[in-house]
């Protein structure tokens, strides 16, 4: 199960007008991670438990088929929570057997057979992926024993107990979600994990130490971009080069357009006549005119730059036009 809810209010404005699985990482929609992830270990029937946009991503059911893998969509009415999302999808997959559900906007390289024969041999009512992180006080934070066996969960803490971390990626026994609570919004961080702990649950930590990154910030969504065309994440990707420029489809580059430091060039783009291009992350179709220089931005699709621009640090909107000599930046 994959939980793809909220606003992505933080990737504004690029979620104004896509939900944010469907960014581009590295090229691809950002989802195609988890579904390569999930067909890597033979997992072949997954369900989206989708909160608003529910008919747009109807366009990744091709994309689970090219892998394999069979896709539900079950979308919910109303918003219903991390925990109502996940029991409200359990209707597409019944039986007894224990199912993994993800974070959408995580990417990782999670070992799932590693972490399944772990959740068997501790026989665990849920068993939860953990990372060590420097900055915990953004995420869920936990406290295990000597047996990994979570002691306390504290969502987004002001004063965090400890560097471990919920990494968004879950296997849950199926009778667990009688713990949980219909027809209202349930939040399995502040409400059930807590809950389970509480009442004597099995719940325990699988320490993850391979790539991971919480896609939640316009920061780490260049981060992970970068991240990925440098082959950090080992999912046994074919769709990325390793290295520091990857350019789409039907890219045009005029004479003398300069790529500097990682950057990354959807399909369709036209560069002007040296131009530079430095840690910048372009969308589809974005048209750039000569002599501009784009350093550390993310520019979105159907953008059109005239000439002698100037742009430093900045997030430009889809479908955005910069006349010539617009300069974003600090005098
Ligand atoms: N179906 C559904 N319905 N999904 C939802 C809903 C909903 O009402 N609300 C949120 N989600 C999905 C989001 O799309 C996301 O994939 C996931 O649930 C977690 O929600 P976020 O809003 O992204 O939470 P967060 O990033 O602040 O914190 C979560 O992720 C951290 C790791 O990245 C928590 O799970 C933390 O404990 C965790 O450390
Ligand atoms: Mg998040």
């Amino acid at each position: 199960m994959i939980l793809l809810g909220g606003q992505g209010t933080r990737l504004r404005p690029f979620t104004l007008s896509r939900p944010k699985s469907f960014l581009p990482v590295a090229n691809v929609p950002m989802i195609h991670y988890q579904l390569m992830l999930l067909a890597k270990y033979k997992v072949d029937n997954v369900i989206l438990a989708i909160s608003p946009h529910c008919k747009k991503y109807r366009d990744f059911l091709n994309i689970a088929k090219n892998l394999g893998i069979k896709l539900s969509l079950s979308c919910e009415k109303y918003p219903l929570g991390t925990g109502g999302g996940i029991k409200n999808a359990f209707r597409y997959l019944k039986g007894d057997e224990p199912f993994f559900v993800f974070n959408g906007d995580i990417i990782s390289d999670c070992n799932l057979e590693k972490m399944l024969a772990f959740h068997k041999s501790s026989r665990s009512d849920v068993s939860i992926a953990v990372v060590k992180v420097e900055n915990p006080k953004d995420f869920g934070v936990l406290v295990i024993d000597e047996e990994k066996r979570i002691r306390q969960f504290i969502e987004k803490p002001e004063v965090p107990v400890s560097n471990l971390i919920n990494a968004g990626i879950y296997i849950f026994q199926p009778e667990i979600l009688d713990e949980i609570p219909s027809g209202r919004e349930v939040s399995v961080e502040k409400e059930t994990f807590p809950y389970l702990i509480r009442s004597g649950k099995k719940v325990y930590a699988y320490i993850h130490d391979g790539y991971w990154m919480d896609v939640g910030t316009l920061d780490k969504y260049r981060i992970a971009n970068f991240d990925i065309m440098e082959g950090k994440l080992k999912i046994g990707l074919n769709v990325t080069n390793t290295g520091k420029l990857l350019t789409g489809e039907n890219v045009v580059f005029e004479k003398d357009v300069e790529a500097r430091g990682a950057v990354i060039i959807g399909d369709g783009c036209h560069i002007g006549k040296n131009t530079v291009l430095k840690d910048s992350i372009l969308f589809e179709n974005v048209k750039i005119g000569k002599n501009c220089l784009i350093e550390n931005s993310i520019i979105g699709r159907d953008v059109h730059i005239e000439c002698n621009c100037e742009i430093h640090d900045s997030a430009i909107a889809d479908r955005c036009r910069l006349r010539h000599y617009t300069k974003i930046k600090k005098f």
